[in-house]
């Protein structure tokens, strides 16, 4: 039995931050942000708007393409750092808002590698014959742990959601998978925050040396990449589409071109989504899927790094 993934959707909010509106906000320049990062805007989430809600407008929108309804899923599973509260998990809540009956809910809390890390597991629940169909989602809010007023972070970030439905099949989906992580390098990218007796402690917004960040993420992602070739026994010149966590578009270029591919075989979406963490990479799935890129039986490599540090990679058929 395999794990294959079947659909995909998204949800973006509605309000849109520019570049041009974060000068007015802190000592930042368009220009700056489009030639360091590549990013041009990013969406917010209205303060209406929990994770939780963009997870299920997503997760509606997968089900829609996959002309499933929300009983024929046994399986939720959440890649946030920025769930609704403490707890219950943000899949719990889903579970709820979908009227889903009969399936188990869970988060991964593995930052920007999460929906790679979720991804990895539900491929075993899957093909062990455990469960049938799942829904997958990475979905952030990531303005609310910013701070607004540090500029090496807060032009950055952005909010939204991604889904994928995997479903049991007969021909191979998921060829191959690996996760992984080194918490010694927790320093460079972390929230230290947080909640205890009642109160915070600890400062509860993003801190990051974006220099450490920039040189690990490219090394990581690149090795990773490699090791889940040999381990599906394919290589770079079998990947139709690298499907990266979107941070930065050098990133990407510097990953994409250590693995010898090509440029214009990247799925590049953090010019418009900014680094949105668990949810980016289903995000540009969607995105490809909708713009016609994707095409059945494609070989995928989505790839991603965060903190932790973790960082991961899934190689998929996709159809
Ligand atoms: O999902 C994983 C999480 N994050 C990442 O993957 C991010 C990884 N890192 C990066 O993407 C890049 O390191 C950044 C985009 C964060 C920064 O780019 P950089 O080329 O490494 O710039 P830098 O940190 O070396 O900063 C260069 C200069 C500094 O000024 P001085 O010291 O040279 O005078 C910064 O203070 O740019 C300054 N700077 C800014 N200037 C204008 C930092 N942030 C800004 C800003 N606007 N927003």
């Amino acid at each position: 039995m395999f794990a294959k993934l079947i659909a995909t959707g998204s949800y973006l909010p509605e309000k849109i931050l520019t570049n041009k509106d974060l000068e007015s906000m802190v000592d930042t320049t368009d220009e700056w942000i489009r030639t360091r990062s590549g990013i041009e805007q990013r969406h917010i989430a209205a303060e209406h708007e929990p994770t939780s809600d963009l997870a299920v407008a997503a997760a509606r929108n997968a089900l829609h393409n996959a002309g499933l309804q929300p009983d024929d899923i046994d399986l939720i599973v959440v890649a946030t750092t920025t769930p609704d509260v403490v707890f219950p998990s943000t899949a719990c809540i889903v579970q709820d808002k979908l009227n889903i009956k009969n399936a188990a809910a869970f988060d991964i809390q593995a930052v920007c590698s999460g929906f790679v890390y979720a991804l990895s597991i539900v491929d075993k629940m899957i093909s062990s014959g455990a469960h049938q169909r799942a829904l997958v989602i990475g979905a952030e809010t990531y303005s609310r742990i910013l701070n607004w007023n540090d500029r090496g972070t807060c032009v950055l970030f952005g909010d939204g959601a991604g889904a994928v439905i995997v479903a049991r099949g007969e021909t191979p989906g998921i060829l191959a998978t690996r996760i992984k992580s080194d918490g010694s390098k927790r320093g460079i990218l972390n929230v230290p925050g947080q909640v205890r007796n009642g109160a915070i402690y600890g400062d509860p917004t993003v801190h990051m040396d974006g220099q450490a960040v920039f040189k690990f993420a490219v090394g990581a992602m690149a090795d990773v990449c490699n090791e889940t070739q040999a381990a599906a026994g394919v290589s770079s010149a079998d990947i139709d589409w690298l499907v990266p966590h979107q941070a930065n578009v050098r990133i990407i270029d510097a990953t994409a071109k250590r693995l010898g591919i090509p440029n214009e075989r990247s799925i590049v979406t953090v010019n418009k989504h900014g680094n949105t963490s668990a949810a980016s990479i289903p995000l540009a799935l969607d995105v490809a899927f909708r713009d016609g890129r994707l095409q059945p039986g494609n070989l995928l490599q989505l790839v991603g790094v965060g903190g932790g540090f973790t960082w991961g990679s899934v190689l998929t058929r996709w159809g």
